[in-house]
């Protein structure tokens, strides 16, 4: 029988088939099957109603990060995550931030811009003045999808125009601005797009295209700062080491792409525990790294007139305390209630924050000893566990590895073997 994947109707099969499909096709074992329907708080019916063909839950360590202070409240970080260190990290930075007061945080309005494409026209710019004299029933209109919104104080509030130019020639955008409060925003601001299409279309003779929001949310901004005394950090050398760093970040962008990357490990981790869009927060930060033209760190590390070390990130932050999927997501509300936070914006204050501080630690780590050493030590967790440890055993076994220097699972279940024969 030929193995294909094309398998019409799967949506539509209770989930044991599908499951038994999935068995059949990849070759799992009874356990490896019945694996995929053990469930956390994340119960299967949930699940089957956020996305297609589910046949499982996939679950990740949820951690916190402690010791952060912003803007003088303190808060427990959760993280979503699989790579070891980065909780610790985030922990350890917030912990010297601590000493200059911590991080201050301040997230803009929570504006949201949707995209519309106007393709045929006579004149893109001619066509961009009718659309601006008709802003306010175009903004009526997109208000019209929802009342709620409007009531709450958000909604469509500006339409902005651009004529661009592309290869099949120039196009007019229309850029709808709503403020979508405490949503992470996207299906608000597509629904008010495709609303107001058809007039743009009268109001232009045009044809719309696209309607759809844009994750280059640049007017949903978050910049967050600290200031660093040399003392919580190793000494003035540290701080000197930390901007070296930084600028060959600033100045390099193959080390950009990095030391960014080290950023979102913190904001994606957040994001993930409490149940955000973690590629639309992704696309938006490296295209607002590029903002200049250049692909560029997102943050900036600096030394002020006292040796004390300034640290200072702005990013596009587009993420939510309700809607849909935080609403399903057992684990996503448990998040925000152990974070504390109530609003979009404070969420995107404290996202922020966390961003900085990882990158912060990075940058320590990566000027001084380097990362691989306390990298190894959970690396070598990572392993005990998978060698058979129990918890009680893990140590002894890390311990072993460490003293060894050698990092691999035969050297784990090795170690295992002459933990338990001591
Ligand atoms: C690893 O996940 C993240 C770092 O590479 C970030 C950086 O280099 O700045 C350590």
């Amino acid at each position: 029988m030929t193995k294909t994947s094309r398998m019409p109707g799967f949506y539509n099969l209770p989930i044991d088939e599908r499951i038994r499909l999935v068995k059949e096709f990849s070759d799992l074992s009874e356990e490896e099957a019945s694996l995929l329907k053990k469930t956390g708080r994340l119960t299967l019916d949930i699940a089957d109603k956020m996305i297609e063909n589910v046949i499982g839950t996939f679950e990740l360590p949820f951690a916190v990060a402690t010791n952060f202070l912003i803007n003088n409240k303190d808060y427990l970080v959760p993280m979503v995550i699989e790579e070891p260190s980065v909780v610790a990290a985030a922990s350890n930075a917030a912990k010297w931030t601590r000493d200059g007061g911590g991080i201050r945080s301040i997230a803009s309005e929570q504006l949201m811009i949707a995209q519309v494409q106007v393709i045929k026209l006579g004149s893109p710019y001619i066509a961009a003045t009718k659309i601006l004299e008709r802003k306010k029933e175009l903004l009526d209109l997109a208000n019209s999808t929802n009342e709620f919104l409007v009531k709450i104080g958000g909604g469509a509030k500006d339409i902005e125009t651009r004529v661009i130019d592309t290869p099949l020639g120039k196009m007019l955008i229309v850029h709808l601005i709503v403020d979508v409060k405490d949503a992470m925003g996207a299906n608000i601001a597509n629904t008010m797009a495709e609303a107001i299409a058809p007039l743009i279309e009268d109001i232009t003779g045009g044809k719309v295209l696209l309607r759809i929001i844009s994750n280059l949310a640049d007017k949903r901004i978050v910049r967050a700062w600290t200031k660093v005394p040399p003392t919580s950090i190793g000494g003035e050398e540290v701080v000197d080491r930390i901007i070296y760093a930084w600028a060959f970040a600033a100045s390099d962008p193959y080390r950009a792409a990095t030391h960014n990357k080290g950023i979102m490990n913190g904001i994606v981790a957040v994001a993930l525990a409490t149940g955000q869009d973690t590629r639309a927060i992704e696309a938006g930060a490296h295209a607002y790294a590029c903002k200049d033209g250049r692909y560029k760190p997102l943050t900036i590390w600096q030394k002020d007139e006292n040796g004390y070390l300034d640290g200072y990130i702005e990013l596009p932050l587009a993420v939510g305390t309700v809607g849909g999927s935080i609403r399903s997501n057992p684990m996503a509300r448990l998040a925000l209630k152990i974070l504390g936070v109530s609003t979009a914006k404070e969420l995107a204050e404290v996202m922020a924050a966390v961003g900085l501080a990882q990158n912060l630690a990075a940058l320590k780590a990566l000027s001084t000893e380097g990362i691989q050493k306390g990298h190894m030590k959970l690396h070598a967790r990572q392993l005990a566990l998978a060698a058979g440890a129990s918890p009680s055993e893990v140590d002894k076994v890390v311990e072993l590895m460490l003293k060894e220097g050698v990092f691999t699972l035969e050297k784990a279940k090795e170690a295992l073997s002459r933990v338990r024969s001591t």
